[in-house]
């Protein structure tokens, strides 16, 4: 894998410190301005800065935990342990589905039986920049009334008929991590079309501060609620600090200009990548459409531990660094902190079972060569 900063954004970074009076370095007017460049990016109205995704799934849980109170979140096994943490550390109950291996989001039909009345919310991830929404998830989310978060902290640029994802849900999530499409060397966002959904992530993203909130006839209310409060103290919810730093701000801002091209080439790659690749050793035949992965996708259609193994080995020969388990390293709920609290039925999670054991991700990197996808290739068909 490779960096994104470049020399640019070092010295975007430069010039922005080099100013004659020293600018402020905590949350300030970078950050608004790289929080509105990236909503005109995306499309969404409000999108709030924080200091890692997450910190971003991590609030948008207490959010809508102190909005619409406790119930079930239902989640995929393959994710980023931190959409997991989240849902439990806000109160929620995590109830999981599993995957399909077309698109690596849930499982249709059981994602129908896994909704009960007590779920608040479906929390998607859009898995290496694979979309993972389909009309019948939208529509199911709006007829049992059911709020759904997107999880795109690895797809930003991916697409659901040609509209950017993250703009679909009631609210998103995404990582600007090392490798990610664009990084901020630690960084992500929030992302939603509520206003009160805002401004409470607002106050939980400094400490649950009221006074963080822009909206004076919502502040009006809790300081009505608590008149014997001094209005700069007012904390509505136990939480966090979150906050970003203007210099990841500033490196963002450099780094939103170029994403778009630089997700042309990883586009680009995928495609040639995909195509090469020997269908008959591999699965291929994924839900391509608005694509935009900043990693390879490698995944044994035999469930053969030797081929496996073999596969590894040569890889590690060969110095092409990789990942097993795609997303966050397989199955969740095979790891430590899921199984001590929880007791879970494996024969439900076949797909992601076999994502865990025969499943890999590899970096696609918009300076990658197309000897270097050749070599990959050929290395992985010879298998
Ligand atoms: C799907 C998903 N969600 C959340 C995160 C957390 O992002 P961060 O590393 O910025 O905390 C990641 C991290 O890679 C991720 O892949």
């Amino acid at each position: 894998m490779s960096d994104n900063i470049d020399k640019e954004d070092i010295q975007s970074l430069i010039d922005f410190l080099n100013q004659e009076s020293i600018p402020k370095l905590t949350n300030g007017p970078k950050v608004m301005e790289f929080e509105n460049a990236w909503g005109d990016w995306l499309g969404t109205k409000y999108n709030l800065m924080v200091n890692s995704g997450a910190s971003a799934n991590e609030l948008t849980m207490l959010a809508l935990n102190y909005i619409h109170g406790e119930g079930e979140v239902i989640l995929p096994p393959l994710t980023w342990i931190s959409d997991i943490s989240s849902v439990i550390f806000s109160g929620f109950k995590p109830v999981f589905c599993d995957i399909n291996l077309k698109n690596f989001s849930f499982d249709l039909d059981k994602l129908k039986e896994t909704i009960t009345p007590n779920t608040k919310a479906i929390f998607l991830t859009h898995v290496l920049g694979i979309n993972g929404l389909t009309d019948e998830i939208i529509n199911l989310c709006n007829e049992r009334n059911i709020l759904l978060i997107e999880d795109v902290c690895e797809s930003h640029g991916a697409t659901f008929k040609n509209r950017k994802v993250g703009s679909f849900g009631f609210a998103s999530n995404f990582s600007f991590y090392f490798a990610h499409h664009m990084s901020t060397i630690e960084g992500g966002m929030i992302c939603t079309n509520d206003e009160r959904f805002y401004q409470i992530c607002r106050a939980l993203r400094s400490h649950g501060m009221m006074r963080e909130m822009t909206n004076e006839n919502l502040k009006e209310e809790i300081i009505n609620e608590n008149p014997d409060l001094n209005k700069d103290f007012i904390f509505i919810r136990p939480a966090h600090n979150f906050r970003s730093t203007e210099l990841n701000a500033v490196i963002g801002l450099s780094q939103l200009k170029k994403l778009d091209s630089n997700n042309i080439n990883r586009i680009q790659n995928f495609k040639y990548f995909m195509e090469k690749l020997d269908g008959s050793k591999y699965l291929t035949d994924f839900e391509m459409d608005g694509q935009c992965n900043y990693a390879f996708i490698v995944v044994l259609r035999e469930q053969s531990f030797e081929k496996r193994d073999a596969l590894e080995l040569v890889l590690k020969e060969n110095g092409i660094e990789f990942r097993r388990g795609l997303s966050g390293g397989g199955n969740q709920l095979r790891q430590p902190y899921f199984k001590k609290n929880y007791t879970i039925d494996y024969n439900d999670f076949k797909n992601i079972d076999h994502v865990h054991n025969f499943g890999w991700y590899i970096g696609n990197y918009p300076s990658l060569e197309i000897s270097k996808i050749d070599t990959l290739v050929s290395i992985l068909n010879k298998l």
